[in-house]
This record gives C-alpha cells, sequence and structure tokens, in this order.
C-alpha cells in the first residue's frame, strides 16, 4: 500500500530536520514537538512574513507579554469556566479520549464539536463505539468537561495560582489601559504579538496540527463599532472560498466563490472588518505558497462559537482529505474589555470626544445621607451607590412611593422623596465606550504543516524518483545552497568565497561539500532549497570567472558570472 502524505511528511520532517516528537531519548510525551533546524527556519520565516503583513504593513504595533498569567485573569475572561473539551474515559483501561473526535473518527459525522454532551453521549451509544486502546463498550460512560489550561503555581511554598495562557490575545487585553494610553486614546489601533500559548489537549493528534505547546500569532485589532470602517477598497477584489453557515446546513451545500465587495454586499460576511481580513489574509496565504485548491474559509456554526465570539469565520487548509483550521477570523465585539474592566481595579474604556458639545438630559439622584445613614448604617453607601444606578437605567421606578434596592443579596427600600430624583439639562464633551475588537488569530504551527504538505512534491529526474519541496522563495530555509564540485584544489576556498560574498548580500546560503554533487542536489531539494550554485574547474579557468547555476523546479542549469551572481539570484 502506498505511503499517505502525511505519512512521508512526517518520514522527510524527521530525516531533513523539519520537526519531530520531543524528549523521545525520554520515551517522549505527546504534543510536544521540536522544529529542527530546517523547520526553526521555516517557521521563522513564515512568522516574520506574518509580522511584515499583519503588523508593519497595516500599520499595527507587536509587544511581547509574559506566558504565566494570574488566575483572575482567566476568572475574567472566561476561560477557567468554559475553556473545556468533551472529554470520555475508559471505565477499563483509564484511557482518556476526546468524545466529540472519537465520534467523528468512527462515524460520517464532521464538526462533533458543536455538539452538546447529551448529543454526543447519544451517538457513542448509537454506534456503540469502543475505547480506541483496550476496545470496551463506551456506550454507557458519561462524557464530562475537562479544563484545557495548564495549572502552575507561582513562587515559593503553595504560591499563587497561575496558568500557561491559552491564547497569547489575553497578554493583549490585560495590558489594554497602558496600551490605550500608548495609542493616545484614539480608535483604531491594533496591537499583534506573536508567542507561545499552551493547551492541555485531551488526545494531541500526530505531528504539527494538535501540540499541547503552540505559537500563535494574533493581531488585536480596537475599533469604535459605530465610527471606524476597514479600507476594503485595498482587498475588494479579492476572490474568496467562503463556506458559509448557510451553505453547510443546506442539503446540497457547496463553497462560493466570491470578491471580498460581494461577499459584504451580499452579507455573506456580515462584519466589514472580518471580510477585510479574509483579503489581506487570503494574499498572505498564496504568498507563502499554500495551495489554493486544497484552501477555504468556513464560517462557524452558532454552537460552535467560543464563548467570546459572535461571529467566527475559520481559514481551513487540507492536507490528507482533512480540513485544518489554520486561522479563525472571530469578532470579539467588546467581551474582553468588559470582563476586565469589571474585574480588574483599571479603567478600559476610551473617551471619545465628540466634534461638538452636546447638551443632554441626565437623570440624577441626590440621596438624603442625613436619613440613608442612621437608617441602614455601614450599607447606606452602597445603597446610594444603587439609586444613582437605578436612576440611570430605570428612572420610572423613582415614580412609586418607596425605591427597592438590593446590596449584598438583601433588599431595602428607600421612601422615594429621601431620593431626590431630578432630571437636569448637561453639557457633555464625550462619552466612556468600551471599544471592540477584531481578531484575526493564526496557529503557526500548523501554517508550518500546511506549507510544508502543499510543498511536498514527488517527480523524476534523469530517470531516478526525487523528492522535492516547492517552497515559495518568502518562506524557503535556504535560499541559495554553494557547492564545490570537490574540495580540492582551490575550489572549497572558491566555493567558501561566493559562499561569504552572497551572506554578504543577505542571501542564507548554505554549504556543502560532502558526498557527490547529485546527491548534495537531491538533499537540497528535500529541504525546498530554490537555487544551487556549484564551483567547478570551469569556474578557475574562466575569464571572468562563472559558476553553474541550478533551478530546483525545472532542475536546468546554466552559467553566470561571479560578479552578476547576486543580481541574477535577487
Ligand atoms: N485567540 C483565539 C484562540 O486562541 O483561539
Amino acid at each position: 500500500m502506498s505511503k499517505s502524505l502525511t505519512e512521508k511528511l512526517s518520514e522527510l520532517a524527521k530525516r531533513r530536520g523539519f520537526f519531530f516528537q520531543s524528549s523521545e531519548a525520554y520515551g517522549g510525551v505527546a504534543g510536544f514537538q521540536t522544529f529542527g533546524p530546517e523547520g526553526a527556519e521555516l517557521k521563522r520565516n513564515i512568522e516574520n512574513s506574518w509580522r511584515e503583513t499583519f503588523s508593519d504593513s497595516l500599520g499595527h504595533r507587536e509587544i511581547e507579554a509574559p506566558t504565566i498569567m494570574p488566575e483572575p485573569v482567566f476568572e475574567a475572561s472566561g476561560h477557567l469556566d468554559t475553556f473545556d473539551d468533551m472529554i470520555i474515559e475508559c471505565p477499563e483501561c483509564g484511557t482518556s479520549s476526546r468524545a466529540d473526535h472519537l465520534v467523528e473518527d468512527n462515524t460520517d459525522i464532521e464538526e462533533a464539536e458543536s455538539f452538546s454532551h447529551e448529543q454526543v453521549e447519544a451517538l457513542i451509544k448509537e454506534h456503540n463505539l469502543e475505547c480506541p486502546s483496550c476496545g470496551e463498550d463506551l456506550s454507557n460512560v458519561a462524557v464530562e468537561d475537562f479544563n484545557l489550561m495548564f495549572e502552575t503555581s507561582i513562587g515559593p511554598g503553595s504560591g499563587q495560582t497561575g496558568y500557561l495562557r491559552p491564547e497569547t490575545a489575553q497578554g493583549i487585553f490585560v495590558e489594554f489601559p497602558r496600551l490605550k494610553e500608548y495609542a493616545r486614546n484614539q480608535l483604531p489601533f491594533g496591537i499583534t504579538q506573536i508567542g507561545k500559548a499552551y493547551r492541555n489537549e485531551i488526545s494531541p493528534r500526530k505531528g504539527l496540527v494538535r501540540v499541547r505547546e503552540l505559537t500563535q500569532a494574533e493581531l488585536e485589532h480596537f475599533i469604535d463599532p459605530e465610527e471606524d470602517e476597514p479600507r476594503l477598497e485595498k482587498v475588494e477584489d479579492v476572490e474568496l472560498k467562503l463556506y458559509s453557515r448557510e451553505q453547510q446546513n443546506a442539503e446540497d451545500g457547496e463553497p462560493q466563490f466570491m470578491t471580498v465587495k460581494e461577499a459584504v454586499e451580499e452579507e455573506v460576511v456580515e462584519s466589514d472588518w472580518i471580510a477585510y481580513y479574509l483579503g489581506i489574509a487570503k494574499q498572505w496565504y498564496e504568498e507563502i505558497g499554500v495551495d489554493m485548491e486544497r484552501f477555504r474559509f468556513r464560517q462557524h456554526q452558532n454552537d460552535e462559537l467560543s464563548h467570546y465570539a459572535s461571529d467566527c469565520w475559520d481559514a481551513e487548509s487540507q492536507v490528507d482529505g482533512d480540513w485544518i483550521e489554520i486561522t479563525g477570523f472571530a469578532y470579539r465585539g467588546c467581551y474582553d474589555l468588559k470582563k476586565h474592566d469589571q474585574y480588574s481595579r483599571e479603567d478600559y474604556k476610551i473617551f471619545k470626544e465628540y466634534d461638538e458639545p452636546k447638551t443632554v438630559e441626565k437623570n440624577t439622584v441626590s440621596p438624603d445621607m442625613g436619613y440613608l445613614g442612621p437608617e441602614f448604617g455601614d450599607k447606606a453607601g452602597k445603597i446610594a451607590e444603587k439609586l444613582e444606578e437605578i436612576a440611570e437605567n430605570e428612572p420610572e421606578a423613582f415614580e412609586a412611593d418607596k425605591v427597592f434596592v438590593e446590596v449584598d443579596g438583601e433588599e431595602y427600600s428607600v421612601p422615594a422623596d429621601k431620593c431626590n430624583f431630578s432630571v437636569e439639562e448637561v453639557t457633555e464633551n464625550g462619552e466612556h465606550i468600551l471599544p471592540h475588537v477584531v481578531e484575526p488569530s493564526f496557529g503557526i504551527d500548523r501554517m508550518v504543516y500546511t506549507v510544508l504538505a502543499h510543498a511536498y512534491d514527488e517527480d523524476e529526474v534523469d530517470d531516478e524518483e526525487r523528492t522535492v519541496m516547492r517552497f515559495n522563495e518568502e518562506v524557503a530555509p535556504t535560499e541559495v545552497a554553494v557547492f564545490p564540485l570537490m574540495d580540492k584544489e582551490g575550489l572549497g576556498e572558491k566555493a567558501q568565497e561566493v559562499a561569504d560574498k552572497l551572506r554578504e548580500e543577505g542571501f542564507s546560503v548554505k554549504y556543502d561539500d560532502t558526498g557527490n554533487i547529485g546527491k548534495r542536489y537531491r538533499r537540497q531539494d528535500e529541504v525546498g532549497t530554490p537555487v544551487c550554485v556549484t564551483i567547478d574547474y570551469e569556474t578557475l579557468e574562466d575569464e571572468p570567472e562563472t559558476v553553474t547555476v541550478r533551478d530546483r523546479d525545472s532542475t536546468d542549469q546554466e552559467r553566470v558570472e561571479i560578479s552578476d551572481l547576486a543580481d541574477y539570484l535577487a
């Protein structure tokens, strides 16, 4: 049986230093992968390209926050309560499995993640699903929640509880009070971050697709939802392949091709901001070598949305027939800033100045503290605060004889005439608003995996099969390989000289003088080096000196003068 792309890629990745299981000398732990020299360079190139496209070119700024954050951050963000996956534990052998994946892997059902526990339990029963380790029947086993955050203790002793961040985004949201100051309180502005995030996955998958330590590249764009518009004209003609919720639910539903402009006009993508970023990202994916034949944007079903998102589109790539989420484009609204505003002691609002001052009617109270103090004791202050809130939100409450307020779980009644409710005209220069957030969030490990899988190719050269990684120059770990035909008679020295010169010109260069020249070409093909330069005896004879330049894809060779080489390669 011929091997799948996943299997071939995994072998190549190990053999050529792209990625491999970490700590294998000690048995390895699932969900942790090491990037070897080629993989680390590829990853760095993808990250740099992302930085250029999503941060520098759009005028956003990048920060670097810690990867460990204290517990209250995640109480506020909702991750402690809701960042769970469905787990089912085998009563016989104790193996834990992700319950929704068990259903997806053993039935025709896709996206079981969006189902409830009860639905997943019913499907496990209906299909008599078994433990993948020991074959025990799981029909009557309960599906539970499992929180994906890694907990840790900060400091000695029992310490303070902390968590390894499950998304880089929280490091941006929490620091918003400082960041808004930096942005001089002017919306819109975008903050980016590339860094590690951690998820204690129940069943990590092979390779880079589902890992427990991952790299994210996230952009949090803070906007005033009433005023700020994206620059759609920059991407309006970019064609998108969109698999909307409606199409996914239709009997013969299919992804549809349309431009960004059409997607917005036909309201297939509701938020202009999301559509804008789909357009920017589609161009970027093409630039770094994602195969558009194996790519789509898919909208989340309502019950699939994360706790913070009101709408979300995923970019998905296909490998061996499986769709992999590589980016989420979420409209997070004011969810995160509102939570941190409520839970922390800082102010997460922005003061939005009006063009002209406005005269508005304002409901106010001036509670009679001479009455409230003796009557309610140490609760008087809180009762007065509650009365102010009621004046703002339910002024009709002051039409009755008594106004009822709840403080610390107890109800108190205050005579309306002791509240001194009135409506006053006041002049306001602006208002405090909570910005909304648009978030493109990229999984860099999965981007690397996609680029590797889509670059992988096999062909025949001189009647021999070869494996070749057809990386775009933008991301190829090495741009040029330089070889002496043999390391003797001055060829090695000349080749080193050429390699040094190209490095000075800014190329990433590999020097290789081991093995026969055919093998050296194959090695470079397997790590996707676009060009190989060979220094041979003709080099030393020619006046001016020349080298052989060989193209990875066509394998064509031509002679180029050394003095023209950098220009030729550029
Ligand atoms: N920040 C989005 C995510 O981590 O999925």
